[in-house]
């Protein structure tokens, strides 16, 4: 744990959801659910960690959205964001606040940050050519335009990004581009944009990131890569009219460029949080000092804003803490292929969240995390995952404990007796297990976290099988109660190491053992805490087996 402990205090963001469609399993797992993992796994280490997140609500993602459903951006991103932040409530998510960038409090945070920049000189204002739309009367800014990708050749690619290659593109680049909405074919017409000097920040970039061996490759590579081919100094403004306004006179029609102002929305969304605890000035400890980790979780696709733009900003802005990682994910497919809101191919949190365990959706997605190359979701496998795993290794453990308390010592926890040295074994291996799972999120290995999180379940229902309980309850009461006492402990222990995967059934756990207020603490996980004599609460299910039937719908 020494590696945070060089720190006093830990920020963690999730990427902003976009507020113009349901959150989906996609955004879980490259995103939400490793940074709620690590955030959770943080605060049972006792340090000083908050999680901020929220919805990213300007841009023409949400123009469009609106223009699609025929009602107002405003209309769009109030509906999407209560949508979404009442999925992540559901499935576990703890943010310490998830709020939005349609604030007041971000158009000043954004408006000040662009004035910061502005009054050094740092940004330079440029006529270029734009598409313009003569049917619409509005100048086409990235997804109001369609057209070939110039990289790959795929035929609708957007005008900010192909979705078939990754290539960040520009309106012009596009090949044969014609307008979202109408189809129309745009003209070319000339327009005034700020820019940000990306190109200057390239080597303190380059050095930036050159120092931070413990980044994952995949994210190194693709920022070299960009390197490689030269970062290019970009636009920060659009002639748009939903977004945060120029903060200058005589700049009517223009807003910020979203990429711009919305990880601005990180640190705005921070003040909101202390502001709302009445500490208007906190924000500040965590953002304005190097004692802050600051670590962004995000898909593939945000890399180069999160790993080079946004920490291009700072640099300029000064004062502001930079992130120490940027543990990027890949994509999890769907069944092959990418999901996308936009194409309508993705899952849905909504649309799980009635009808499976909210853990076991995590548990699905954490043990299948694409953190080093895609992965893909089945169906089949979260009925796997739940029935055999959870199921038949957790839940069984758990059930067969309990019953055994229920059955033969009227639901209390009987005395600890003479330890055997099978029991000594169990309970120094067990002891072995936190550290061994801290490192591993502390250097966001998450599916190795779950795996060996399981491991220990799985030594737990060793240790029942071979030490017979249902034989030593005929032979030796006594040495009966010993064991389903260890076996007890295990699920306190099991309540502490499993609730960065499974929130839900750790408290489940902990109702069931009678210890709902139970302080727990990562460092004391394998304490037997539980004494002899202790009435235990109701026994619940874990873990409903999921049928063919549930998974075929
Ligand atoms: O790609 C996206 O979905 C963006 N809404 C992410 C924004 S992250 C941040 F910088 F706000
Ligand atoms: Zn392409």
């Amino acid at each position: 744990m020494e590696k945070t402990g060089k720190y006093k205090r830990i920020l963690v963001t999730s990427a902003l959801t976009y507020a113009n469609g349901d959150t989906h399993l996609g955004h879980i797992a490259g995103s939400i659910l490793p940074a709620d993992m690590y955030v959770r796994y943080c605060r049972l280490a006792g340090y000083d960690v908050i999680y901020v997140c929220g919805s990213d609500e300007y841009g023409t993602a949400i123009e469009m959205s609106a223009i699609k459903e025929g009602i107002t951006p405003k209309e769009i991103v109030d509906k999407y964001h209560e949508a979404n932040k009442l999925a992540y409530e559901q499935l576990g998510m703890s943010f310490d606040i998830y709020s939005r960038t349609s604030t007041d409090t971000h158009k000043k945070t954004a408006q000040d940050f662009f004035t910061n920049l502005y009054d050094k000189d740092l940004l330079y204002e440029k006529s270029e050519k734009q598409l313009y739309s003569e049917k619409e009367q509005r100048f086409l800014a990235d997804r109001f335009v369609v057209g070939t990708c110039p990289v790959c050749g795929y035929e609708v690619a957007r005008g900010d990004e192909c979705e078939n290659c990754g290539s960040t593109l520009s309106p012009l680049e596009l090949k044969n581009p014609r307008s979202t909405i109408t189809g129309d074919t745009p003209v070319v017409k000339e327009s005034t944009h700020f820019y940000f000097p990306l190109a200057k920040y390239q080597d303190e970039l380059d050095k930036w990131i050159s120092s931070k061996p413990d980044w994952k490759p995949n994210v190194v590579n693709y920022c070299k890569g960009w390197f490689k081919t030269g970062l290019q100094d970009r636009a920060i403004t659009r002639d748009l009219s939903w977004g945060v306004p120029l903060p200058l006179e005589d700049h009517e029609g223009k807003v910020i460029y979203v990429w711009f102002e919305a990880p601005i929305g990180y640190i705005s969304i921070t003040k909101e949080l202390f502001a709302s605890k009445g500490n208007e000035d906190l924000w500040k400890d965590y953002w304005c000092s190097n004692d802050t980790r600051l670590v962004h979780f995000l898909g593939k696709d945000n890399i180069i804003f999160h790993a080079m733009f946004f920490p291009a900003m700072l640099m300029a802005h000064g004062g502001i803490v930079l992130a120490d990682n940027v543990p990027a994910n890949e994509f999890m497919n769907l069944e092959g292929t990418k999901q996308s809101k936009s194409k309508g191919h993705a899952i849905y949190v909504k649309d799980v969240i009635g009808r499976f365990n909210p853990d076991s959706i995590r548990y699905a997605i954490a043990s299948n995390m694409p953190e080093n190359k895609d992965t893909d979701f089945y169906w089949s496998d979260l009925q796997a995952k739940n029935n055999n795993e959870l199921g038949a290794i957790l839940g069984n453990f758990v059930n067969r404990t309990f019953v055994f308390a229920e059955k033969y010592f009227e639901g209390r926890v009987p005395p600890l007796g003479e330890l055997h040295e099978i029991d000594k074994n169990l309970l120094e291996s067990v002891k072995s297990y936190p550290s061994r799972i801290a490192s591993y999120y502390e250097n966001y290995k998450f599916k190795d976290a779950v795996s060996e999180s399981m491991n220990l379940v799985r030594e737990a229902n060793k240790y029942f099988n071979d030490t017979e309980p249902w034989k030593a309850v005929k032979e030796d009461k006594e040495r009966c109660g010993t064991i389903i006492n260890i076996c007890l402990q295990l699920c306190r222990t099991f309540a502490v190491i499993f609730d960065p995967i499974l929130p839900f059934s750790s408290e489940k756990l902990l109702r069931m053992l009678a210890l709902p207020d139970e302080k727990l603490t990562w460092q004391g996980a394998c304490d037997l805490k539980l004494e002899a004599g202790h009435t235990l609460g109701k026994p619940e299910i874990l873990f409903k087996k999921i049928e063919d039937t549930e998974i075929e719908k």
